[in-house]
């Protein structure tokens, strides 16, 4: 089964670029921008990633990412990370970043977007792994610095797909959003949003993003499966739900497997995706091994998994249909 899962053509849909950001590359940028860091080694910065739950692993990713200042840096975070994700057989990816997190400590909007995007024009040419980028907006600041987002990015409409929904879910619902993801739509952005895994208010967040937002996509989604009105919806809508069991297990008390299982079984587009991989130690192929082992799957519901994710994606029919 490993050198299944190894051969399989696998595709990523739930990706944070900032969350690839592996303590050796910190060190390098850290170095290179003459920044000092609070640890004396690779293994001293490891060890101090610990974290239980969402608000704990967010704050050990805003302070880790603290070292990106130029250009030549978000390229190198992309390109890291893609060439990980060619090794792995990742044949297409799309990928979540979060200008404001960059923006908001002084680094230009066009200096993060440049360099993602001339990492994923290169990755093409040079390692044949395809990408897109999914601009994330952090949904703990205001409505107000979230719609500043959306228009500073509309002269680089071309070269982002869509836009999400990140960060800290506790009190900033979907709906606090609603006219920012309205526009994006108009704009012609794609729309997915993050409803967490055992929020506060997860199936009401997951219903607002269905039935108010519209979103094309939900990232995580596992509780929707507490409201079977929910689940027909998602059904009818034919939405992807971009599940990332090794992330589950940090965040709360289990990589959520079972929840992978009724899934499959209830017919949903459920797929397999790393999430933070940096932190949350595995990159999409220890996630589709680890669910392989937890739940037994067959070589056909390994391909199914993949082949949701390839459906999914937001693609051009034509190009999409190569990959199926
Ligand atoms: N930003 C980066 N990773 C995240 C996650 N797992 N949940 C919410 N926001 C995030
Ligand atoms: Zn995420």
């Amino acid at each position: 089964m490993k050198d299944f899962i190894a051969g399989l053509p696998k595709c990523e849909l739930h990706l944070h670029i900032e969350g690839t950001l592996e303590p050796e590359l910190k060190f390098e940028l850290a170095k290179r921008n003459g920044l000092a860091l609070p640890y004396e080694s690779v293994e001293d910065m490891r060890a101090a990633y610990d974290f239980d739950d969402l608000p704990s692993f967010l704050s050990v990713y805003y302070e880790g990412m603290n070292v990106l200042r130029t250009e030549p840096d978000f390229y190198d975070l992309a390109m890291a990370y893609l060439s990980r994700a060619a090794a792995q057989n990742v044949r297409y990816a799309e990928i979540f970043f979060d200008p404001q997190a960059h923006t908001s400590r002084g680094v230009p909007f066009d200096v993060v977007v440049r360099g993602l995007r001339r990492a994923l024009i290169d990755a093409e040419n040079q390692l044949g792994v395809r990408a897109q980028l999914i601009m994330c907006f952090l949904r703990d600041f205001q409505a107000e610095y979230a719609m500043a987002t959306l228009l500073e990015s509309l002269p680089y409409r071309e070269w982002i797909v869509g836009v999400g929904l990140d960060s800290d879910e506790k009190g900033n619902p979907p709906a606090k959003f609603a006219a920012v993801f309205a526009r994006a739509r108009q704009e012609g952005y794609l729309l997915t949003m993050h409803c967490d895994v055992d929020q506060e208010n997860s199936t009401e967040h997951i219903r607002q993003c269905v039935e108010e937002i519209g979103v094309n996509r939900i990232d995580h989604g596992v509780n929707s499966l507490e409201d079977p009105k929910l689940v027909e919806a998602i059904k009818e809508r034919g939405l992807g739900l971009t599940v990332c069991p090794i992330s589950n297990g940090y965040v709360t008390d289990s990589m959520k497997t079972d929840a992978i299982r009724r899934m499959l079984d209830l017919g949903l587009r459920v797929t397999i995706n790393s999430d933070d991989p940096a932190y949350f130690t595995g990159y999409v192929q220890e996630n589709v091994a680890a669910v392989q082992e937890a739940l037994d799957l067959s070589r056909e519901e390994l391909v199914r998994l993949q082949r949701n994710a390839f459906e999914i994606t937001w693609l051009p029919r034509q190009v999409k249909d190569a990959y199926l």
